[in-house]
C-alpha cells in the first residue's frame, strides 16, 4: 500500500457555476487521482488545497523557534511550529506527491511558496554541515516521486520554448523538491489558457491524457 500526498495550489475552485472559471491545473490533477484510485483504491491519499486554505507565512519568531533546540523550545514556539510539523509529517508519509499549480507572475502562487517555506526545515527535511564544503545542505528523506501539474496563460515555457527563460515555476519546484526527498520528477503542463483557442483546447486535452497515462504507469511502481 502506498501513500499519496495531493497538493493543489490554484486560487480557483473546480465547481464554479461557470465551468470556464474552473482551475485547469486542479482538474488535471483530479484526472491523475481518479486514475490512480482505479488501480490503488486501498492507498491512503492525503489532500491539501493550499489555494483555498493557505499556510501561514513564516515569521521572525518562527525562524527563532526552528533554530531553538527541541529540548529548549517553549510551548509558544512548539505551537508556532505545529503547522510545519503537520505538513512535514504528511511529506514524510508520502511515497508519491502530486502537486498542481497555476503559473502566477511566472512562478508558483505565494500560497504554495508558503507551503514550501513551512516544510523545508533544518533538522527535519534537510541537514546542514559545513564539513560538506560548498554544498552543506543534504535532504534527510529519499526515494520519493513528484508529479507536478501546471497551467499557464501563455506558452513556450518548456526546454527550447520561446519563454523558457521566463519559467520560474517548474524549475523552482524541481530545485526545491530535492529537499522533500524527491528522486524522480515528472511534469505535465497545460498552456495557452489566455488565448482560448484550439491550441489551448489541445494542450488541456493532451495534459489530461498525459496525467491518465502517467497515473497508469506509476500505479504499480
Ligand atoms: C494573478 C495571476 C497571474 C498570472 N500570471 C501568469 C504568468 O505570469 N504567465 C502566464 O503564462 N500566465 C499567468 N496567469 C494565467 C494563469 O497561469 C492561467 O489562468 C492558469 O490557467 C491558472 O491556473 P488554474 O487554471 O489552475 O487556476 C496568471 C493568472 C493570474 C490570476
Amino acid at each position: 500500500m502506498k501513500t499519496l500526498l495531493h497538493i493543489d495550489a490554484s486560487a480557483r475552485k473546480t465547481d464554479n457555476p461557470v465551468p470556464a472559471y474552473n482551475s485547469i491545473s486542479k482538474s488535471i490533477a483530479a484526472t491523475f487521482i481518479e486514475t490512480w484510485r482505479t488501480f490503488n483504491n486501498e492507498d491512503k491519499i492525503i489532500y491539501r488545497d493550499v489555494g483555498d486554505n493557505p499556510p501561514d507565512f513564516i515569521s521572525q519568531d518562527w525562524i527563532a523557534a526552528v533554530f531553538t533546540p527541541d529540548n529548549a523550545k517553549t510551548d509558544n514556539q512548539k505551537a508556532l511550529l505545529s503547522l510545519s510539523d503537520t505538513l512535514i509529517s504528511e511529506v514524510e508519509q508520502a511515497d508519491i506527491i502530486v502537486m498542481s499549480s497555476s503559473m502566477y507572475n511566472y512562478g508558483m502562487p505565494a500560497t504554495l511558496k508558503a507551503w514550501f517555506d513551512q516544510v523545508i526545515r533544518i533538522h527535519k527535511t534537510f541537514s546542514f554541515d559545513l564539513a560538506r564544503g560548498d554544498f552543506p545542505l543534504e535532504p534527510i528523506m529519499s526515494g520519493k516521486i513528484l508529479v507536478l501539474i501546471t497551467s499557464s496563460g501563455e506558452f513556450g515555457f518548456g526546454i527550447g520554448g520561446i519563454r523558457e527563460k521566463m519559467n520560474h515555476l517548474g524549475p523552482h519546484i524541481q530545485t526545491l523538491s530535492h529537499y522533500l526527498g524527491v528522486e524522480t520528477f515528472h511534469e505535465i503542463n497545460a498552456e495557452y489558457q489566455e488565448f482560448n483557442d484550439d491550441r489551448h483546447r489541445d494542450s488541456v486535452t493532451n495534459a489530461h491524457k498525459a496525467a491518465e497515462g502517467l497515473a497508469l504507469k506509476l500505479a504499480n511502481f
